[in-house]
């Protein structure tokens, strides 16, 4: 089949190369030329497990352009994978979802169905047929489905290639036939259901499992003042088929592109229909305190971060990504910055992406962070340290090493990294989420060595 897929983020690149691996002719269309050029050159614009081996193996099915109107002229499947940002107010901005969509009208020379992929508000697939039909030149049918996209980013390939199920919204069933053709080859439950409900799906799901992670950080926090184990605790939930092993782990909160942004979405649409979503404002409101729990835990040791050097592992939202939107890093960094810490910081691919940022950002005092590549060199003389993203470097990093590099060996840990026994014997003072068990209280409580406090 001949497929044109509109946008060359992580969910259009990689359902493109994933849809030429099927032995589709597929070409991406992207305004940026910046990366239509990289994309030629064979170089992939973003980090993700396998893509980029995956485009040279693929190479003579897939071609990129900035020129839309040959791509969708004579496409049988038109795929829109563009953005759908975040606006101030919380709803989703479809500019770039309603462009593609009219000029698909002005280039579709061919009958096609056009698959909205994007995560959209309910309506939208609606709202893009009406303007394909007000704005079509050629007089050819032209069907818009809707196909929610569920990958996470650092397993995106593998989740594409194998999905959990596959959604499709149609509403009639010449569209439903060309789609099933396409998903067929897929090994996946299919749900074939209206556009809307499709649409609802995708917000749905993420929603859920936003909620699932708030709700286990605050039994974390709760863990905490009681002296229970939330590792313990979510374990022995997980055995419930009810509830399910997975999105269990309590940490410094979620980030990402979807959850921040799908959350606030849902909860804005349900506003605007005069219903308040109750269980997803608190999810909301939750993460945003969540991700502010490793400052708190500092004040245990200093009341202010003037004049200390922290140290930082990890930068990206999660590991296996460079992408750092909604990363806790953005959040605590400019905290530290502000009271006039020292940063030196640590991300095995992350640390370009937050270089920019920061450069673009109007955060004060970004000379005063540092980059490194070892966690050797970012720990060292450091007075207290941070870990933001549970890479497999930072998991794997002998515990003796921060007892011998640090300054001041406190390790606050938003992921839950290491063993509590494991950096108790390397004598490291560790505060991570929700594990301050009685079994550890009164080695916990005698913690005067490591007390900064002039209190
Ligand atoms: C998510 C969904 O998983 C995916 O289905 C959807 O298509 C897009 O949004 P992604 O944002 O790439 O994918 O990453 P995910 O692995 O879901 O993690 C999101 C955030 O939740 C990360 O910040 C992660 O650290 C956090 N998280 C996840 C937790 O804090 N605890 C968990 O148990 C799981």
């Amino acid at each position: 089949m001949k497929i044109a897929v509109a946008g060359t983020g992580y969910v259009g690149l990689v359902t493109a190369v994933c849809m030429a691996e099927k032995g589709h002719e597929v070409t991406c269309v992207d305004v940026d030329e910046n990366k239509i050029n990289m994309l030629k050159a064979g170089a992939s614009p973003i980090y993700e497990r396998y893509l980029q081996e995956m485009m040279v193996c693929n190479d003579e099915r897939l071609t990129y352009t900035t020129d839309y109107r040959n791509a969708y002229k004579s496409a049988n499947l038109i795929i829109i994978a563009v953005g759908t940002p975040e606006k101030k107010d919380g709803s989703a901005n479809l500019t770039y979802v309603y462009n593609v969509a009219k000029e698909i009208a002005e280039s579709a020379e061919n009958e096609c169905v056009v698959l909205v992929k994007s995560t959209v508000p309910i309506g939208t697939s609606d709202k893009v047929e009406k303007i394909i039909d007000e704005n079509k030149r050629h007089d050819v049918r032209i069907d818009v489905a809707s196909n929610p996209e569920f990958l996470a980013q650092g397993t995106a390939v593998t989740d594409t290639l194998n999905p959990s199920r596959i959604i499709i919204g149609v509403q009639n069933e010449i569209a439903e036939k060309v789609i099933r053709t396409i998903f067929e080859e897929f090994d996946a439950p299919i749900l074939v259901t209206d556009r809307r409900s499709a649409e609802m799906v995708k917000y749905a799901s993420n929603d859920f499992l936003a909620l699932k992670i708030s709700y286990i950080n605050e039994i974390a926090n709760l863990c905490e003042i009681i002296g229970a184990d939330v590792q313990d605790v979510a374990k022995g939930m997980g055995f419930d088929p009810r509830i399910g092993n997975k999105f269990l782990s309590a940490g410094i909160g979620y980030g990402g592109s979807c959850f921040p942004k799908d959350t606030k979405a849902l909860h804005w649409l349900a506003n605007m229909n005069d219903y308040e979503l109750k269980t997803v404002k608190a999810a909301i409101e939750v993460n945003e305190q969540q991700k502010l729990k490793l400052i708190k835990k500092a004040r245990k040791y200093y009341d202010t971060f003037q004049g200390l050097t922290v140290s930082i592992l990890g930068l990206t939202f999660k590991p296996g990504t460079d992408d750092l939107r909604e990363a806790p890093s953005l959040v605590n960094i400019p905290i530290l910055l502000e009271e006039g810490a020292r940063v030196k910081a640590f991300d095995p691919v992350g640390i370009e992406n937050f270089k920019r940022l920061m450069e673009r950002s109007d955060v004060s005092g970004i000379n005063r962070i540092e980059y490194y590549e070892s966690i050797d060199e970012t720990i060292r003389g450091t007075d207290v340290c941070f870990i933001l993203t549970e890479w497999d470097d930072v998991k794997n990093y002998d515990a003796v090493n921060f007892r011998k590099f640090m300054k001041t060996a406190i390790v606050i840990d938003g992921r839950n990294c290491y063993e509590i026994s494991l950096m108790k014997a390397a004598g490291v003072e560790y505060c991570c989420i929700g594990r301050q068990t009685l079994k550890w209280a009164t080695e916990i409580a005698d913690i005067s060595q490591f007390t900064m406090r002039s209190s």
